[in-house]
């Protein structure tokens, strides 16, 4: 038995050396040799100049890799982590494959494009207006602002293409239509589809590589508002701006005036409070949730012993024998796998008991289980009390059901929201952690090792970005039940209906405060459930004119009014801050001894076949 205990790592210490030993396909091994299929992405504008193309470069580094052998595999040796003749299936050099995700946006049995709808689909660059169809009506790009800012540049991609994939993950979160056969590299196999999936879907592009500037996304929303669009979905968001100076705060009160609900992300800077963006009060403000499903791996004992840990390695194992770390320090995992990083080992055995921590992780770029602490000492006694100790690990484990759901994610921004803290913020949660989506497969989502970039058309990401689509598809399900409804009457059903316990009947806790139950703050009214959305019996309306008045009672001047309404025909009618508001807050400072405060409400009653009249008797929650 050797160690590696002379290499400081501040974490973790090699117990033991264990066998690994794949049993799986596309597994290599010194006696498999099996053909396996991966996509490597790699940045491109490190090509060396030998090379004539793109898939001239990456074959040569694929053959580079299976021609060497090294005695020890590494994290930083892509060798040890490819099978043992790897193919380059696709190098993403010219044609962009036209949109893999398309099929996402397919637009099988959907009826004509509704007479109303006024949007185009802009050609552009490696975008051609027959790419959209009656799932995909209309795309269009905003870069007058970069040219303004730098009249030299040369935009990438200038077209409604996404070259990141964001756009076209929460695109098919909101509205994808059903595909069968989509996983993350063996993860959350199944059939993906949107919220919405009969929905129609028109994308906006006004976030560039270079920036994102206001005026561009101002322009988005014009163009979206006057298109048409009967939801806006913007998982994008300011910080520190007063509201009379964010393009979403300004946008956003066009798109309600025209009946249009504006769905957005809370922001990724929880737990802290007082962090959220976003928080306008005529848009509904979605916190991000995690889901009751677990990825995991399988770590085999030579004794017979199986245990199941988290995991997201992005293929099977490689193969043995070499060394595998176990670590037994309690730091994050995400310390620990820093710290094995730069080790020569093949595998590695992280021991924490912090489901956050280990739920947030991405996938580990080596082959890696984390362990709960009580496995994590039968394994360690097993390698240290064993003459030659071994393990194998599979990954690809994928659960559902298995855990306590939904909890406000530990990064979820919370309120009060600083723009207005008058209003309560977030307005409510939705799933954002580890959602699999579309995704666009020129753009890595996956690495083994520091330089083998795999992508994948459906990919796995975690933050507001993704929870906010999930309302925004919840909105449009809402708008097509409910034509008449005004947005305010749409964020409010969702709001009231919307479910404050998890799957175990209890308060839905707070990932960010020890799982401690989650405030309003962290995860405003409850998880969405657009089935009891569509049939809230009341609602909670406002009008145009009292956001106005609410305006009207905060401190800004005049002018400062009036570029968020855009319109000198808006008055103030009445200066109360006790806006009609389906949520509640009252802020208080620690001088006030007194803390009573009383709210004002009208109750618009929507219940099932127009009925007039209808008692509802308030209870204690
Ligand atoms: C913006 O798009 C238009 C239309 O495709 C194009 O003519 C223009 O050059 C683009 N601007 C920049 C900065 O690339
Ligand atoms: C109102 O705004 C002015 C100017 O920004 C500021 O000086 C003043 O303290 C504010 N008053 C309140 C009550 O917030
Ligand atoms: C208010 O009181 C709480 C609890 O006593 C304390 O933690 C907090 O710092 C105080 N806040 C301010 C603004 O003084």
């Amino acid at each position: 038995m050797s160690t590696l205990n002379n290499l400081v790592a501040y974490f973790c210490t090699t117990l033991a050396i264990l066998i690994l030993m794949g049993h799986f396909p596309c597994i290599s091994s010194a006696k498999t040799s099996q053909r396996c299929t991966y996509i490597i992405h790699m940045d491109k504008t490190l090509m060396p100049t030998v090379f004539t193309s793109h898939h001239h470069w990456y074959t040569s580094i694929v053959d580079s890799l299976t021609s060497t052998s090294t005695p020890a595999a590494s994290f930083n040796d892509p060798k040890s982590m490819l099978p043992s003749s790897p193919k380059v299936l696709y190098s993403y050099d010219k044609a962009l494959h036209g949109f893999s995700a398309l099929r996402s946006f397919r637009d099988d049995g959907l009826p004509p494009v509704p007479s109303k709808w006024k949007g185009a689909c802009e050609s552009g660059q490696e975008f051609k207006t027959s790419m959209c169809n009656k799932k995909l009506i209309g795309a269009r790009f905003f870069n007058k602002s970069i040219k303004a800012a730098d009249p030299k540049v040369k935009l990438n991609m200038n077209s409604a293409r996404d070259i990141e994939g964001h756009g076209t993950h929460t695109a098919s979160t909101a509205a994808g239509t059903f595909v069968d056969g989509v996983a993350f590299f063996g993860y959350a196999p199944g059939t993906a589809r949107g919220v919405a999936p009969r929905a129609r879907v028109a994308v906006y592009k006004a976030v560039w590589e270079y920036g994102v500037h206001s005026s561009d996304v101002l322009a988005a929303f014009d163009q979206a508002i006057s298109d048409g669009v009967d939801v806006i979905s913007i998982s994008l968001g300011f910080d520190g701006l007063p509201l009379y100076e964010d393009p979403v705060a300004i946008g956003s009160v066009a798109a309600m005036e025209h009946g249009v609900l504006l769905s957005s992300s809370a922001g990724n800077a929880g737990p802290f409070l007082g962090t959220l963006h976003n928080g306008i009060p005529w848009a509904l403000t979605v916190a991000a949730g995690t889901i009751d499903r677990q990825f995991s791996g399988i770590l085999s004992l030579g004794n017979g012993h199986t245990i199941l840990g988290w995991s997201l390695f992005p293929a099977n194992a490689l193969a043995g024998p070499h060394e595998i770390i176990i670590c037994t320090d309690m730091g994050t995992t995400l310390d620990q796998m820093s710290t094995i990083m730069g080790l020569k080992v093949a595998a590695a055995i992280f021991i924490s008991d912090d489901p956050i921590d280990n739920n947030l992780l991405g996938g580990a770029p080596f082959p890696g289980i984390i362990i709960n602490s009580k496995e994590g000492r039968s394994v360690v006694k097993y390698a240290k009390t064993t003459k030659r100790p071994w393990a194998s690990m599979r990954f690809q484990q994928t659960s559902v059901g298995s855990r306590t759901a939904p909890a406000a994610a530990v990064y979820t921004s919370r309120g009060p929201s600083p723009s207005y803290s008058g209003i309560l913020k977030p307005d409510l949660m939705a799933s954002g952690s580890q959602i699999l989506a579309a995704f666009v497969p020129l753009t890595g989502a996956a690495t083994i090792g520091n330089n083998i970039i795999l992508s994948s058309e459906y990919a796995l990401l975690s933050g507001t970005s993704m929870a906010c689509p999930h309302a925004s598809g919840v909105a449009a399900l809402l708008k097509a039940a409910h034509p008449t409804w005004s947005p305010t009457a749409i964020k409010s059903a969702m709001m009231t209906t919307a479910n404050p316990l998890d799957n175990t009947g209890n308060p839905i806790k707070d990932d960010g405060e020890a799982t401690k139950p989650a405030s309003p703050l962290a995860m405003g009214s409850g998880q969405v459930d657009p089935n009891r959305a569509l049939d809230p019996g009341l609602v909670y309306d406002a009008t145009p004119q009292d956001f106005v008045n609410l305006l009207c009672s905060m401190n800004i001047t005049k002018s400062q009014m009036l570029t968020i309404t855009k319109s000198s025909k808006y008055h103030c009618l009445n200066t109360s801050p006790d806006f009609n508001y389906p949520s509640f807050i009252a802020l208080y400072d620690n001088k006030t001894k007194t803390r009573v405060k009383t709210f004002q409400r009208t109750v618009t009653n929507v219940g099932p076949g127009g009925v007039a009249t209808a008692t509802y008797k308030a209870r204690p929650p």
